[in-house]
């Protein structure tokens, strides 16, 4: 049977095609429409999944009902949306649907795809139904929530309030003011920290004008509403050790705020084996409505689920033109699922030299304040950073550089990285790349950022990957 799970019309639509425990295919919309978190899906994402069959069965990653409920009660006015009339204008007619809860295919997008029998799930996110925070036991086939916190209260909504307050964009540019963070100073944390205690924070938090004149004071709430979300964070990982006595090991984290990986070491104090699915937002809830409605678990091969470049992975031609000229492109194998190129649709540098950080940004347009991140042969990754864990395939922690000086555009303003390591059998040919780079150079780690034009989604086919390669004169094979 052929079950499609599907996450759209709020923000970053994403279609995930699923058989028995297999994920045959999951892609964003954004990848197809050329819309950066496209909220919608759009007929060529459909006809990429129908490739893998009909549905036999459809699953929506919330309750639309209940959502709409809150939003009327929060005073946000009437939503009418039927999932059957949206899902109709895609030709999707007379498939069965079933609905799960949006914290529910947080969970299970995590659970169903860890190498976990049983866990302690968290999952924090700005907001579903009501639900904000929610922690789930889970085992084999067994999910149950045993802890929420509801609508107004919510992490994210504070965080987001923040990235709106430095005049970012909210439910899009966290990762910005995370970014922001290292360079400013915690002035406004305690007083932000009462305001989200006492008021309903993120309203209270809305309502804040504090000092924001120059480029410092920007940094300096960054700094501040980073340090209030690693409490809070703390907190809620305390929680769950506690409902779970403890006795749980195992911890899944789940939502958009599990993309913060500057607090997501501090889980790892507390729990020794952590798990977030790289794409732990609500795209990836797409595969989670599936795993909610099913509680089963899936087969994880790897986030490369998405449109396939079929290519060998051109190892020779990457690692000649890297070494002439520090940087290229590659667009091969599978679209990774999730927000970080993991080595199929990346761009890759030579993070030795010093000019590289200033020539990636000039051709990514992106603020010059923002690092980069380094992949590493994963056997070399303890000699380079304090890493956190021993392996991070997919970017989600980060880890202090012990030699910063000598990789200057992987190292962020506080000293640490964003480190994905590498081995042969989670992607054999970027293996085989670092393994070769690391032979001609001394060097086991290359920079690796996102193929995508300034505000266009990740390359998805060769079509995008010309595109790219005409606009900044880099090859990309
Ligand atoms: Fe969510």
């Amino acid at each position: 049977m052929i079950e499609w799970g599907i996450s759209a019309a709020v923000h970053d639509a994403a279609l995930t095609v699923v058989e028995g425990d297999e994920i045959l295919f999951t892609s964003h919309a954004e990848r197809y429409s050329g819309i950066k978190n496209d909220k919608h899906l759009n007929a060529d994402l459909i006809n990429a999944a129908l490739k893998f069959g009909k549905p036999d069965k459809i699953h929506w990653y919330e309750k639309p009902k209940l959502r709409a409920m809150r939003r009327f009660l929060a005073g946000q006015g009437i939503v009418r949306f039927s999932v059957r009339q949206y899902l109709e204008q895609f030709g999707l007619v007379g498939i069965p649907v079933e609905f799960a809860y949006h914290h529910e295919s947080h969970a299970a997008a995590g659970f169903y795809t860890s190498p976990f029998d049983d866990a302690a799930v968290l999952v924090v996110d700005a907001i579903g139904e009501f639900d904000t925070v929610t922690i789930w036991n889970a085992s084999g086939e067994k999910m149950k929530k045993i802890w929420s916190m509801e609508y107004p209260k919510s992490v994210g909504l504070f965080y987001s309030a923040m990235t709106q307050r430095v005049g970012l964009k909210p439910n899009e540019d966290e990762y910005i003011l995370m970014g922001m963070a290292a360079y400013g100073k915690n002035k406004y944390g305690l007083e932000l920290l009462n305001l989200y205690n006492e008021e309903n924070l993120h309203r209270g938090c809305l309502w804040w004008k504090p000092e924001l004149n120059t480029e410092q004071d920007h940094y300096d709430i960054a700094a501040s509403a980073q340090w209030v979300y690693e409490v809070l964070f703390r907190d809620l990982i305390i929680r769950t050790g506690n409902l779970t006595n403890w006795k749980q090991r195992n911890l899944v984290i789940m939502g958009g705020c599990a993309l913060n990986c500057s607090a997501n070491s501090i889980a790892l104090e507390y729990f020794p084996n952590v798990w977030i699915m790289p794409n732990p937002g609500d795209a990836g809830s797409s595969l989670g409505a599936i795993a909610a409605n099913n509680r089963q678990k899936l087969k994880w091969t790897g986030p490369y689920l998405g449109e396939n470049i079929e290519t060998e992975y051109p190892v020779e031609k990457l690692l000649t033109y890297l070494l002439e000229h520090g940087i290229v492109g590659v667009a091969s194998g599978r679209a990774e699922f999730g927000p970080r190129a993991l080595g199929n649709r990346s761009l890759l540098a030579d993070p030795t030299r010093p000019d590289i950080k200033d020539k990636v940004n000039a051709i990514k347009r992106r603020q010059k304040f923002r690092p980069f991140a380094p992949v590493i042969l994963e056997q070399y990754a303890a000699e380079y950073f304090d890493m956190p864990v021993e392996i991070s395939p997919y970017m989600q922690f980060t880890a202090r550089c012990k030699f910063p000086t000598r990789f200057p555009a992987i190292v962020h303003a506080d000293g640490t990285s964003r480190v994905q390591t590498v081995n042969k059998e989670q992607h054999p040919g970027l293996f085989e790349l670092l393994t070769k780079w690391y032979e001609k150079t001394g060097c086991p780690m290359l920079l690796n950022t996102s193929l995508n034009i300034k505000g266009f989604p990740m390359v998805n086919d060769e079509k995008d990957a010309e595109a790219f390669q005409n606009m900044y004169k880099v090859a990309v094979f």
